[in-house]
């Protein structure tokens, strides 16, 4: 508690020194304004596996994919190494339910060296914009994230992993495959989209303090995101 709060007067300390008096009554309202109300919006989408990418279109001798469901040790180090610079990459209560759940991350490997990775769910996946778990119906799998390093990008290194793995969840059963995107995130539609995912609905997550609840499509309210999940048919 005391570090804590030692490390809170430092933060504030750096703040004022950095941006000044003004600088930092806005952190401070922007603080405020994230404990009592947070929103995000995002695309759900299915794929089924008659609509999945050939995975065969895709592979390259360069590129190496391996799907890890027991020990993802060298892969977190690697996320805590990068997190810096992409703090989404690691979550401690993301890891806890992973672990406890047997969670697939695919390793994206370009000569030997990761420089990217996919994350799998299934049963259980804490999903952090929402700052709680969810739990999947039986049979469906969840990406819930997809990075590959920034100078990799757009050499279709994404393409290959995700339609890779697409094929690996349909060999040990899971016949509905999801993801969601931000409506923003361009390159992460193409890159689903041109793998055979398919819109389902427009999400919308609230908080206001602990009040939690999702709005579908602008219409329908839900406390909770199962019943659309179970009501999602291929
Ligand atoms: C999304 C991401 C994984 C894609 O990786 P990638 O290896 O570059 O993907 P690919 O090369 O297979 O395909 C990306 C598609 O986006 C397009 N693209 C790349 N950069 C783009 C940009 N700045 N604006 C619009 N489209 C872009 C590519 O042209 C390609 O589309 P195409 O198949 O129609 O040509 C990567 O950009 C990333 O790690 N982003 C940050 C994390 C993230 O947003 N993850 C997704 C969360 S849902």
């Amino acid at each position: 508690m005391a570090l804590h709060s030692v490390s809170a007067v430092g933060r504030i300390g750096r703040t004022f020194s950095n941006h000044g008096f003004r600088g930092l009554i806005t952190k401070a309202l922007t603080w405020l304004r994230h404990r009592i109300f947070t929103t995000s919006c995002s695309i759900w989408f299915t794929s089924h596996s008659d609509r999945d990418a050939r995975s065969d279109d895709l592979s390259s001798t360069d590129l190496g994919i391996e799907f890890l469901d027991e020990d993802r040790s060298e892969l977190e180090e690697w996320m805590k190494r990068h997190q810096p610079e992409f703090p989404w990459l690691f979550f401690p209560q993301e890891k806890s339910v992973a672990d406890e759940c047997n969670h697939v991350y695919s390793k994206i490997t370009h000569h030997g060296l990761i420089v990217g990775y996919i994350k799998v769910g299934m049963k259980l996946v804490f999903v952090h914009d929402f700052g709680m778990s969810i739990t999947f119906p039986q049979h469906h799998a969840f990406i819930y994230d997809t990075f590959v390093l920034p100078a990799y990008r757009g050499q279709k290194i994404a393409g290959f992993a995700v339609a890779r793995t697409q094929a690996y969840l349909r060999q040990r059963g899971f016949n509905t495959i999801w993801c969601h995107i931000e409506a923003w995130n361009e390159p992460s539609l193409k890159l689903f989209g041109r793998n055979g995912f398919q819109e389902r609905a427009r999400i919308q997550f609230v908080r206001i303090l602990n009040l939690k609840f999702f709005l579908r499509d602008r219409r329908v309210f839900s406390r909770r995101l199962e019943p659309f999940l179970n009501s999602t048919r291929p």
